[in-house]
């Protein structure tokens, strides 16, 4: 089956993100976003909610999930650390596939998220029906698709993968001979495919953010600084990955800069990111990628847009609300769990 880049619909709208201000608490003011921090955590603390963030939100957020005993991580420690805590109520400040995969592992809890359009380049670019008739091509493969996927997506799947454990999981398949049929994101599935020489094909997706990178500004970049180790997040294209010193899911990145000897880093992810690197290595420095130079379309520029939805206004209007419930049909996550619950258990047996 040849699928069509644009059928597939991998240019999605990009939005413009404009948060309004809250009417009671005067933004940027400092009074005021003291008020609105300690609001949130009243709010949390009645409601026995709890914060769950990505480290590309907002980084006032980021501070407010590790203030309140919540947690910020990437998309693997997020699914993980919601079906462990205690509270009755999630609130995911990311984007949407992380709300529905929470709510799918927890469909007792009540799952909130600060703004419900906020999707993904790789979600929107692999929809449902597609996709299912591209798998039924292919009846032999198993079927591995990322966890930014929507929840009838990874229903349809063997499993799911984030971008922190996809290697070991193709690992084991490749060791059973198994061959995939991998979903969504082409750059992480050839990268994949390039370390443990598994028969692949992929679907045609990509995200808008770390499609944008841009290898020869990079190499440039490198030369003007020799010693800094590049870290680069396995959605970029391949001629940038080709260039990293390190590659691996967000916290693999932020591990790297607490880790190595360098001094220098040049960071191919979203901006975002940079909150927690400061936080864990405040003597390093830290230097974005480019995303400007020959062929460049930027559009977001290093900046998740979706991500970009989440603000403490919404989140404090959402616990006060109870709007932007998410909610996934209990058989829809029945189904959908199976495979997310494959990947979690697989990581507890890498962890031992
Ligand atoms: P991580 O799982 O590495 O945090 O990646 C999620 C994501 O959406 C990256 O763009
Ligand atoms: Fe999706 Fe890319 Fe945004 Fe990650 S950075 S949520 S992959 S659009």
């Amino acid at each position: 089956m040849v699928i069509d880049a644009k059928q597939s619909l991998n240019n999605p709208k990009i939005p413009s993100v404009t948060v309004p201000p809250h009417p009671e608490w005067p933004e940027f003011s400092p009074n005021g976003l003291t008020q609105l921090k300690n609001r949130i955590k009243l709010l949390l603390k009645e409601q026995n909610a709890v914060l769950v963030a990505h480290y590309y939100t907002d980084s006032a957020l980021q501070d407010l999930a590790d203030e309140t005993g919540g947690c910020v991580a990437d998309s693997l420690e997020m699914a993980r650390f919601g079906t462990e805590h205690p509270a009755e109520t999630l609130v995911v400040a990311g984007v949407r596939f992380m709300g529905e995969t929470a709510k799918i592992l927890n469909n007792n809890k009540r799952v909130l998220m600060p703004d419900l359009g906020a999707t993904c380049s790789l979600d929107e670019g692999c929809p449902y029906d597609l996709f299912d008739s591209f798998c039924n091509e292919y009846p032999e493969h198993t079927v591995v698709v990322y966890a930014n996927t929507s929840a009838r997506v990874k229903a349809r799947s063997d499993w799911v993968v984030t971008s922190g454990i996809a290697l070991p999981i193709v690992k084991h398949l490749a060791q059973k001979n198994e061959k995939i049929l991998w979903a969504p994101d082409k750059h992480l599935g050839r990268y994949v495919q390039k370390l443990t020489g598994v028969e692949m094909i992929f679907w045609p997706g990509s995200c808008v953010v770390h499609e944008e990178f841009r290898s020869v500004a990079l190499q440039r970049m490198q030369k003007l600084h020799p010693d800094a180790a590049i870290l680069v997040h396995p959605e970029s294209p391949e001629a940038v990955i080709s260039l990293a010193d390190v590659v691996g899911s967000t916290t693999a990145l932020i591990d790297a800069v607490a880790s190595l000897g360098n001094k220098e880093f040049i960071v191919a992810t979203d901006a975002g990111i940079f909150n927690k690197m400061r936080q864990i290595a405040p003597d390093k420095i830290l230097l974005e990628a480019p995303t400007v130079g020959e062929g460049a379309t930027c559009q977001s520029c290093a900046n998740c847009p979706w991500m970009g939805m989440n603000s403490l206004h919404n989140l404090a209007e959402v616990l006060e609300n109870g709007k932007n419930e998410v909610l996934v049909s209990p058989d829809l996550a029945e189904k959908g769990a199976i495979p997310i619950r494959r990947m979690l258990d697989f990581a507890k047996t890498l962890k031992k």
